[in-house]
């Protein structure tokens, strides 16, 4: 009912959906979650979690036991169930351009008004070019039997994958694109648990909603390869670009998160939406206001061919028959993610180039045999090292930090070590007789 606390639908259960709808149902709510993979639907309602993350399988088992998270194929259905109804499908890059890829939106969108006959809001969650929102409250409307009784409304979402329970139950801000009181109301009571932990609203309209995310996402790509480009300085002249971004982090306005320099960012979520959104700020005649972005793009990606450099300099001059043990595959550590990841990038390369290439990552490993089949693997750090001629570490995880360099000495044939992530102890590793090498 329109009082009350509303039932809520959460419409694409990948990484973003299936976070929100388990959560929500923990927190009290009646959820509805839709897909239109039957697979992914019987999976979950089986209290299985297809994606890699952290204290989420125990928290599907316990909103499954509560009997509050039900999924379903079915739109209809969850026109029928939902008085809040949440957009949480993926807007990829597009194939061929750098805009991003609406299809699922919209398909999403197209399948859901024409069952929507009372007054309902639909609660777009994606990350989308400034103006879907608008474009979307046009289609509703159309669609939508119950007409103007639907409303859009625009709540981004900034979850990190592996910490993506503690953002959604405790973001740093919620963010309410809204047209009206009403929907502000509505977005308030579907998120009442969350709003009484004390966190912060932004209430705003709803192109300033969709652009918060983007400028978010733009701004932490941005610092990082600011700080890759300190690095690339740094390197012409032999100065230390950890002791650079260690010094920038003391001042308070600057800090020192996301100024970790090395490999650059990969994923699904900075590089295509920089891409993105420079697209979009062409598209409606500001483009110049963001040209800055297409070179934040391009110092990323730079860093994954001059790591391929690093490595083939170490190897003295060619990678060609040389045994390299990869060290990650992931975007990150504690993720399965193999999206745009420059560790696979800078393997695969490697590999090309004609290096005897063995790669090992301790979550991603099946990921990325489906996308890279031609790349070789192994089952530890130790296994992929075996007769090394270089050791390249490319996904800092907690593992590969812990190696003792003493005990890796044994095993390897040459004892170099690139390290992309800056995330070694590199006194400890020399200490231990190896070349040490990072950007
Ligand atoms: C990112 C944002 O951090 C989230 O706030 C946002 O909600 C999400 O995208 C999204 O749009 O959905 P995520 O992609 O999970 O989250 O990963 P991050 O933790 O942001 O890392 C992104 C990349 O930057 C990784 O490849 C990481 O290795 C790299 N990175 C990060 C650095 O190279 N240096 C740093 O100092 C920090």
């Amino acid at each position: 009912g329109d009082a009350g606390t509303p039932r809520l639908t959460v419409i694409g259960t990948g990484y973003l959906g299936a976070t929100h709808a388990i959560c929500m149902a923990v927190l009290g709510y009646e959820v509805l979650g839709v897909d239109t993979d039957p697979e992914k639907v019987r999976r979950l309602a089986a209290g299985d979690v297809p994606i890699f993350e952290p204290g989420l399988p125990e928290l599907l088992t316990k909103a499954l036991e509560s009997g509050r998270l039900r999924f379903t194929t079915s739109h209809a259905e969850a026109a029928e169930f939902g008085d809040v109804h949440f957009l949480c499908v993926g807007t990829p890059q597009m194939p061929d351009s750098d805009a991003a890829d609406l299809t699922y939106l919209d398909a999403a969108v197209t399948a859901l008004a024409p069952h929507l006959r009372r007054r309902a809001l639909v609660v777009g969650k994606s990350t989308v070019p400034v103006g879907t929102a608008q474009r979307l409250t046009g289609v509703i409307r159309e669609l939508a039997p119950a007409g103007d009784d639907v409303e859009l409304a625009w709540n981004p979402e900034f979850l990190r994958e592996g910490f993506a329970v503690d953002d959604t139950m405790r973001p740093d801000r919620l963010v309410f694109g809204v047209a009206s009181d009403w929907a502000d109301e509505r977005l308030r009571a579907a998120f009442r648990p969350v709003l009484d932990n004390g966190t912060p609203v932004i209430r705003t309209d709803l192109a300033t909603a969709e652009l918060v995310k983007v400028a978010a996402n733009s701004f932490l790509a941005t610092k990082i390869s600011y700080i890759n480009a300190m690095a690339e300085v740094c390197e012409a002249v032999g100065a230390d670009v950890k002791d650079l971004a260690d010094s920038l982090a003391l001042d308070e306005r600057i800090g020192g998160r996301f100024l970790r320099p090395g490999l650059g960012f990969g994923g699904g979520c900075l590089p295509k939406d920089i891409r993105a959104f420079a697209h979009r700020a062409e598209e409606i005649g500001v483009g110049q206001a963001v040209s800055f972005l297409r070179q934040v793009d391009d110092i990323n990606r730079r860093r994954r061919a001059r790591t391929v450099d690093l490595v083939r300099e170490v190897l003295g001059g060619s990678v060609q028959g040389k045994r390299i043990a990869a060290w990650g595959a992931a975007f990150k550590p504690n993720s399965d993610d193999i999206r745009d990841t420059p560790a696979l990038d800078v393997a695969h390369t490697l590999h090309r180039l004609g290096g005897d290439v063995r790669v090992y990552d301790p979550a991603a490993l099946g990921n990325a045999r489906r996308a890279f089949p031609d790349l070789r693997y192994g089952d530890s750090a130790f296994d992929v090292a075996e007769d090394a001629d270089v050791v390249v570490l490319l996904t800092e995880w907690a593992v590969f930090r812990e190696v003792e360099p003493e005990a890796l000495a044994e095993v390897v044939a040459h004892r170099r070590v690139v390290d992309g992530r800056h995330a070694l102890d590199a006194a400890r590793w020399r200490a231990a007789g190896w070349e040490y090498r990072a950007l």
